[in-house]
């Protein structure tokens, strides 16, 4: 029998070991699939087992030089958060109590914790106390949850049970999007069968954000099933959809309203922030992520429903073996799409009472003062151009107003090592996209890093 103990001792140095290294480590440099495999053992399945132990150590040996230094704090890329140190103690338990948080019957504590948690969550965003919730694996799998709720609730007033007929013979649905919808929510659409080319895309501003004069006028007239797409955060820019007129003007005619914040909902947490999200509350459902600006492990996301009914209609399950929990709400798996699941929802937890409501409007506040010096930085600079109004954490950086020049950079910062930033293409420039959404990231490594992006720029590598 392996020492388990022993095990897990040695398991924990050797993780305290990468952490205390990973803001030295160069952050990503591309490296060949074929050193990996290479260093993995990739072979046929070994016909017998080995030690733990061997296996743990070859592990760490073959993956070291692949792992990308996303929990320290200059990465930059995509939109990712590092762990705050609660969330991570709390995945670690979650790991070693191995919980099925699928329902209250096999895991009580798990249920009581995604309760809280996820009451915690609407509390500090400022979402309705009485909007069900569940905690998905990301803001993709939420968009899905959200636009099923929808799907059930706009056919449903048409007369139509779609969990029990299907889509096929049903009342068509318009659905409108802003012209920057993210691609994770017109994957959630196609997942919902609702399609990501019957979208009709609404007009926006120079920072990707929906014209609300241009929605209205979508709007107007709308008398069947109808859903609205708006987002709080480009992945790019950071803006924010008008969301107080798009929800006036959609309630108007009867349409749902979705809103994609899979980052961007956090700035509702900072009084600072807020006012750019005015109207959030009133939207019929939300989904966001929590292993982003949270700064929870992955995989954490989230989802709300306004209607109740609507969203336990698009994802309840029965059968006469899942006993109902003693109260309303404290099954999980009655709001999301998965029975067997882990307790996501302890890394919610403690990452939400070791900030408190202050601490989560301070991280969103200064990830936001890291983006504009960061901006001010590059900006600066002669040759350098920031595309995007800083208004988030999301910054766009183009080199020398030359494509080829900016997609250089990237890569020559990539192969620095000293940050990571990856690219984009912006109103058809190439840009170079910085996210600023680290619990660790200080002035001193935004400084260091808009160092090492101006060498770059310049060809001092
Ligand atoms: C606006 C928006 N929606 C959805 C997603 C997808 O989130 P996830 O990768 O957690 O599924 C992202 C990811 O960056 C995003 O920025």
């Amino acid at each position: 029998m392996p020492d388990t103990a022993e095990l897990l001792r040695h398991v924990a140095e050797r993780s305290i070991d990468y952490l205390d290294g990973v803001a030295e480590r160069a952050v990503g440099r591309p490296i060949a699939a074929d050193r990996l495999r290479a260093g993995l053992a990739d072979g046929p399945l070994p016909a017998h087992g080995e030690d733990p132990r061997g296996v743990v150590d070859a592990l760490i040996a073959g993956a070291d030089p692949g792992l990308v230094a996303s929990a320290g704090p200059r990465y930059f890329g995509f939109v990712v958060g590092g762990s705050l140190p609660a969330a991570l103690a709390a995945d670690w338990l979650t790991c070693a109590w191995d919980q099925n948080a699928f329902s209250y019957i096999s895991s009580p504590a798990a249920s009581v914790v995604e309760e809280i948690a996820g009451r915690w969550v609407r509390e500090v965003l400022g979402l309705p106390a009485e909007a069900s919730a569940g905690f998905t694996t990301g803001a993709t799998t939420s968009n899905m949850v959200g636009l099923a709720a929808a799907r059930h609730a706009v056919l449903a007033r048409a007369g139509w049970d779609v969990e029990a007929n299907g889509l096929i013979g049903a009342p068509p649905i318009r659905i409108l999007a802003g012209d920057e919808v993210h691609a994770s929510a017109l994957q959630a659409l196609r997942f919902v069968g609702l399609g990501s080319e019957t979208v009709e895309r609404i007009p926006v501003d120079g920072q990707g954000a929906i014209r609300a004069d241009a929605a209205a006028e979508m709007l107007a007239g709308t008398s069947g099933p109808a859903i609205v797409l708006a987002q709080a955060g480009n992945v790019n820019t950071g803006a924010v959809d008008p969301l107080a007129p798009i929800i006036e003007a959609a309630h108007a005619v009867g349409a749902w309203v979705h809103v994609d914040g899979a980052f961007g909902l956090w700035a509702a947490a900072s009084p600072t922030y807020r006012p750019l999200l005015a109207g959030l509350e009133r939207a019929n459902s939300w989904a966001m992520d929590c292993h982003k600006w949270l700064n929870v492990p992955y995989d954490c996301g989230f989802v709300a429903v306004a209607d109740r009914e609507a969203h336990y209609a698009a994802t309840r399950m029965t059968a006469a073996y899942l006993v109902p929990a003693p109260e309303s709400d404290l099954d999980p798996f009655d709001w999301i799409p998965e029975a067997s699941r882990r307790g996501r929802a302890t890394t919610v937890y403690a990452a939400l009472r070791s900030l408190g409501r202050d601490g989560v409007a301070e991280l969103v506040d200064r990830c936001c003062t890291l983006a504009r010096r960061m901006a001010d930085r590059l900006g600066a600079e002669e040759g350098i151009a920031i595309l995007n109004e800083v208004m988030l954490n999301q910054v766009l950086v183009r080199f020398a107003d030359d494509d080829e020049r900016t997609r250089a950079v990237i890569a020559d910062v990539q192969e620095d090592g000293t940050c990571w930033a990856g690219g984009t293409t912006w109103h058809g420039l190439a840009a170079m996209r910085i996210s600023v959404s680290s619990w660790a990231t200080t002035e001193a490594d935004i400084d260091r890093s808009a160092d090492a992006i101006i060498r770059c720029s310049q060809g001092l590598r």
